[in-house]
């Protein structure tokens, strides 16, 4: 069974092969990041063409390399840029439907969800023990879900910018270049921080939810009362390098903030995370700090798998197809935002709210 991934939620054209073991015969990305950088951010018009033009390319040279034909196509249907998404299931959907092999739609944050699981180097995918407890961090998401063998439960997630996003803003106005979290990543390694630079946000209620858009205000007033607005890596100096290891430390610290209680709580096999913000070396170096103190094993994607690509796309479509999915590729639509999350997630919510214990009981599926 070889899997055709393909992925077009954003500003990435990607595209791979797998074997039936998870095993990554061809992955390529065709990056829109410098397209966009002069904007500061994704412009969903551009990045809809250029996926338009990159996709035949890299789809053409993984038929070329792959080990065989593919016999399942996943692909992304969401969330994401809705003209983004199009290009690639519409793409995929012909590619199915003139072969005839099947086709699965894959939710964007399924896909980040499987890439601890893959092996960069070649070697077959982990099969997932359950349940899972992941951390989503990227640019359009921030939230802890719990995996069972049934489905998947969101736990908690951002009332309003995700953690990505808010590197990205404060990057931004330090004069980084799009996208600004690997320049904080970078800056931070190079500074101290101090935990009293700013203070964690209170929710008013017991929820867990994160919330940065305070930080990201508080960290752009600093920078500019600091006169590092605009200065760029090569000058923010000490000043910048201390303030982003502060501003860093306080999203580590708010995404982590919740771990201990759902540990307690749902006594995961594994704790994983993915999303481009699963790069960031504090992140990554606190939660394997936490894994080994609360003795749980911490599984990590390879830098290159923490943001978008089509290899985790294919897997997640190629186990959701294991699991007896398939779609129609003459109905498939496209959903842009985060709406596959189902009645059973919902209700779990509701009970959780509550103050009822949540139960990994299978409710359906995930979607
Ligand atoms: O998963 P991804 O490629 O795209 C989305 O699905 O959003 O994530 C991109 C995000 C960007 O916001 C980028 O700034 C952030 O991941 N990112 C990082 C690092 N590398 C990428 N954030 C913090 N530290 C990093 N090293
Ligand atoms: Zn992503």
């Amino acid at each position: 069974m070889r899997t055709l991934g393909i992925e077009t939620s954003c500003d990435e054209t990607a595209v791979a092969v797998l074997d039936g073991d998870g095993r990554i015969e061809f992955a390529m990305l065709s990056s829109q990041i410098a397209t966009h950088a002069p904007f500061g951010g994704v412009v969903p018009e551009v990045a809809s063409r250029e996926h338009l033009k990159a996709l035949p390319v890299l789809v053409d040279q993984a038929l070329q390399s792959a080990g065989g034909p593919p016999d399942l196509v996943a692909v992304t249907a969401g969330p994401g840029l809705i003209g983004a998404l199009l290009v690639g299931v519409r793409f995929g959907a012909a590619f199915a439907w003139g072969r005839d092999i099947d086709l699965v739609a894959v939710d964007h944050l399924d896909g980040h969800q499987v890439s601890p699981f893959l092996d960069p180097d070649g070697g077959s995918a982990r099969v997932a023990p359950t349940p899972v407890l992941g951390l989503v961090a990227s640019g359009g998401h921030s939230a802890w879900y719990l995996t069972g063998e049934e489905e998947t439960v969101r736990l908690c997630r951002t009332r309003d910018d995700a953690a990505g996003e808010t590197f990205d803003k404060v990057g931004k106005v330090l004069g980084l270049p799009y996208p600004g979290g690997p320049g904080v990543d970078r800056l931070a390694r190079l500074g101290h921080g101090a935990d009293t630079v700013f203070r964690q946000p209170r929710l008013k209620d017991d929820s867990g939810d994160f919330s940065f858009s305070g930080l990201k205000s508080a960290a752009i007033r600093e920078i500019r009362s600091r006169g590092l607005e605009g200065l760029g890596e090569e000058r923010v100096g000490k000043a910048g390098h201390d303030l982003m290891a502060s501003f860093e430390a306080a999203i580590v610290r708010q995404l982590l903030g919740p771990l201990p209680e759902f540990v307690r709580e749902h006594r995961p096999a594994v704790i994983t995370a993915s999303g481009g913000v699963a790069a960031n070396t504090l992140l990554r170096r606190e939660l394997e700090a936490a894994g080994a103190a609360l003795g749980i094993e911490v599984l990590l994607p390879s830098r290159g798998l923490t943001t978008d690509n089509a290899a985790m796309i294919a897997w997640a479509g190629r186990l959701a197809w294991g699991r007896g999915r398939r779609d129609d590729c003459r109905r498939m639509d496209v959903n842009g935002r985060e709406v596959w999350h189902p009645p059973g997630m919902r209700r779990q919510l509701e009970r959780q709210k509550a103050g009822k214990q949540v139960s990994m009981a299978p409710q359906g599926e995930y979607r």
